[in-house]
């Protein structure tokens, strides 16, 4: 049985909540937020905090879940690995480059130390169908990618938490906040990438500092294209779509459900993800899956989680994209 604590009780906890107590082998020991009024999120039997590190210090738990603020992430697992705890740490890893690989350096200088990252549309099982599909090699190379996220953010999303529209505290956008996901798995699925060249663009009227739509064309080192466009400033939050394009094939990701798209256009559905009850379907339905083969992996010393390192190419291509952006020249990566 493993000790979990949360730091961070705003609107991604509930999530956190759910996974650890949905799991038998962990015990929720603490939570913590330096507002009070995220108290309504927490279970009435589990101690609430508002000092992080009094709540380490006497819940002394085996991992923290971080679900804060970006600007917090890194600094926060860092200082709580220091003290001896594994880390569970919301997405994105971090704020720029940068820290990405301090912090990969840091996981990497403290091999007895898990520290997991929430990326969790990697476990959606149409990702990892699509995915086998891929290493396979049954369909032959990639040749094309193209990854959507057609998504809404209300002017009160930033009014309510106004981190969220911070260069100093989100670190941009649409992407290091709702599109990483998408960009991840650009990688994840498509290959290594060589550069790209972007626009980027503040297209709604709420008086924020990052950015809230993108578009970008990305080349991957094998010669592959790939198109990416993300925005917050749809009408709606609908389905994020990723399509990949193989020599001998092409695959579809929408709705959560896994197609194989045939030569006339018509969709075969090859698999549908699973559904988590009262999360929002654009969360995907894998953090439980994820927490769950992270307490798993501490249980065995196994590293079979997604470590920082993992992580570190979503930074690197939000952060191309911001370049592209500015400069409106291509970035070698
Ligand atoms: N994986 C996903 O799909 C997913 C979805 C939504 C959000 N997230 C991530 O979760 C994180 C939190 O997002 P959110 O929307 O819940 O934000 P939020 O603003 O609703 O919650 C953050 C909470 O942290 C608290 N906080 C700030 N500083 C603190 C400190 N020093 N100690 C303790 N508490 C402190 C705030 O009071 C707030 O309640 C972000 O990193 C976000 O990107 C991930």
């Amino acid at each position: 049985m493993k000790k979990a604590a949360i730091i961070g009780m705003g609107v991604i906890s509930p999530i956190h909540i759910a996974a650890i107590e949905g799991n038998p082998e962990i015990t929720l020991v603490g939570v913590c937020d330096t507002d009070k009024r995220s108290t309504c999120a927490a279970p009435e039997h589990v101690p609430f905090y508002t000092d992080y590190r009094a709540m380490i210090a006497e819940t002394k738990p085996d991992v923290v879940h971080i679900c804060l603020p970006h600007y917090l992430h890194a600094p926060v697992s860092m200082e709580a690995a220091e003290l001896g705890v594994h880390v569970f740490c919301e997405k994105p890893v971090a704020m720029n480059t940068g820290e990405a690989e301090k912090f990969a350096e840091f996981e990497a200088a403290h091999p007895d130390i898990h520290i997991g990252v929430c990326l969790q549309n990697r476990f959606n099982e149409s990702v990892e169908m699509l995915k086998e599909l891929i290493d396979g090699g049954e369909y032959g190379a990639v040749t094309g990618v193209r990854g959507t996220v057609p998504w809404y953010r209300s002017k009160e999303y930033y009014d309510v938490a106004p981190w969220r529209g911070r260069w100093d505290t989100a670190g941009g956008g649409c992407m290091i906040n709702q599109a990483v996901h998408t960009l991840d798995l650009m990688y994840h699925l498509g290959g290594e990438i060589s550069g790209l060249k972007a626009v980027t663009a503040q297209l709604l009227d709420y008086g924020i500092e990052v950015e809230d739509t993108v578009s970008a064309v990305i080349n991957y080192t094998n010669g592959a294209h790939g198109m990416f466009m993300a925005t917050n400033a749809n009408y709606t939050n609908e389905s994020t779509q990723l399509s990949v394009q193989l020599e001998k094939g092409a695959f579809l990701i929408m709705d959560n459900t896994l197609y194989r798209i045939g030569a006339d256009g018509t969709k075969e559905t090859l698999c549908t993800d699973a559904r988590l009850p009262g999360s929002k379907f654009y969360y995907g339905a894998s953090h439980s899956k994820l927490i769950g083969r992270f307490y798993q992996a501490l249980e065995e010393d196994s590293q079979d989680y997604l470590h920082v390192r993992d992580a570190v190419m979503s930074i690197r291509l939000i952060d191309a994209i911001q370049e592209s952006g500015r400069t409106g020249q291509k970035v070698v990566l």
